[in-house]
């Protein structure tokens, strides 16, 4: 399907999906946002896709924020509309199969909520991170301070909420915000070969693992446990469960299928 501001390839069982306003530092206009979200649910569909990796066009950003020309041109009941809606950041962290966020260049605001919601971050050394809402007279509200406190803990989340501060890749990587750090002529084909990897696994014990992980961020202990094990006989239970212990068995590669 043709979108106007994002671009969708795909190529062996992983997609790509490039957020394309280079003009504007990949801005999230409604557009953008929208069109991620469609494109999103069509990933989620097809069973030929095991991964996505999320990036922004040009070399400048990822993203540099939300649109903040939009903000300048709503009411505030507006901007609650739009909010109130299925937000382009629930539709990623809920998105079925591995998402990785290749990010160059300014990851700010709404980017870095973005790049939040993602399974996994690989940054090139350009890459520069902030929530810088506080310089507007605003606050993070697509997850900058809840998903960006659960990854890098409570002091580093309110240092960037509270100073609007830019870091750096290797002070982002140092704190966890990033997973992976990498030249920036690497990061790209850095996250293909992770979602490469991964595209080998049983795409139904993917999508537990992630849904057991995410678990850990909302529920005690012992509720997140007893989730875990659930999860672990329904991935016991799968075909690919089946298959990827015969296939041990019998000292073969396993064939998963994603039943
Ligand atoms: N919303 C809308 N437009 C944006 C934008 C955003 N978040 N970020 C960048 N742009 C636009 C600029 O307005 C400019 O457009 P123009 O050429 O039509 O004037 C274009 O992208 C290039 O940005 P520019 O500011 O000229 O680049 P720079 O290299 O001088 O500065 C930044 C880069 C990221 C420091 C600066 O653009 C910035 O501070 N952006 C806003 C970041 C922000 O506050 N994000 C959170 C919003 S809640």
């Amino acid at each position: 399907m043709p979108y106007e501001s994002i671009l969708v390839e795909t190529s062996d069982a992983v997609a790509t999906v490039t957020v394309n306003r280079p003009e504007k530092l990949n801005a999230l206009n409604a557009t953008v946002r929208r069109e991620l979200v469609e494109a999103l649910d069509g990933l989620a569909a097809d069973d030929d896709i095991r991964a996505v990796l999320l990036i922004g066009a040009g070399d400048k950003a990822f993203v540099a924020g939300a649109d903040v020309a939009e903000f300048a041109a709503r009411t505030p009941l507006e901007q609650r509309d739009v909010i109130a809606g299925r937000r382009v950041y629930d539709a990623a962290a809920a998105f079925p199969k591995p998402l990785i966020a290749v990010i160059r260049g300014y990851c700010l605001g709404g980017g870095c909520e973005l790049a939040l919601a993602c399974d996994l971050r690989v940054a090139g050394r350009s890459a520069r991170f902030g929530q810088p809402e506080i310089r507007l007279g605003l606050v993070p509200g697509g997850g900058g301070t809840q998903r960006l406190a659960r990854l890098v803990g409570y002091g580093q989340a309110l240092r960037l909420a509270v100073t609007g501060d830019f870091i750096d890749a290797e002070d982002a990587y140092r704190i966890g915000l990033v997973e992976f750090l990498v030249d920036d002529d690497r990061a790209y084909e850095t996250a293909r070969e992770i979602a490469r990897r991964m595209t080998r696994w049983s795409p139904v014990a993917l999508r537990l693992a992630k849904e057991a992980v995410q678990a850990a961020l909302e529920t005690p202990l012992s509720a997140g446990l007893r989730l875990e094990r659930e999860l672990f006989l329904t991935a016991f239970a799968s075909e690919d469960g089946r298959e990827g212990v015969r296939a041990f068995m019998e000292k073969r590669e396993p064939r998963f299928t994603g039943r």
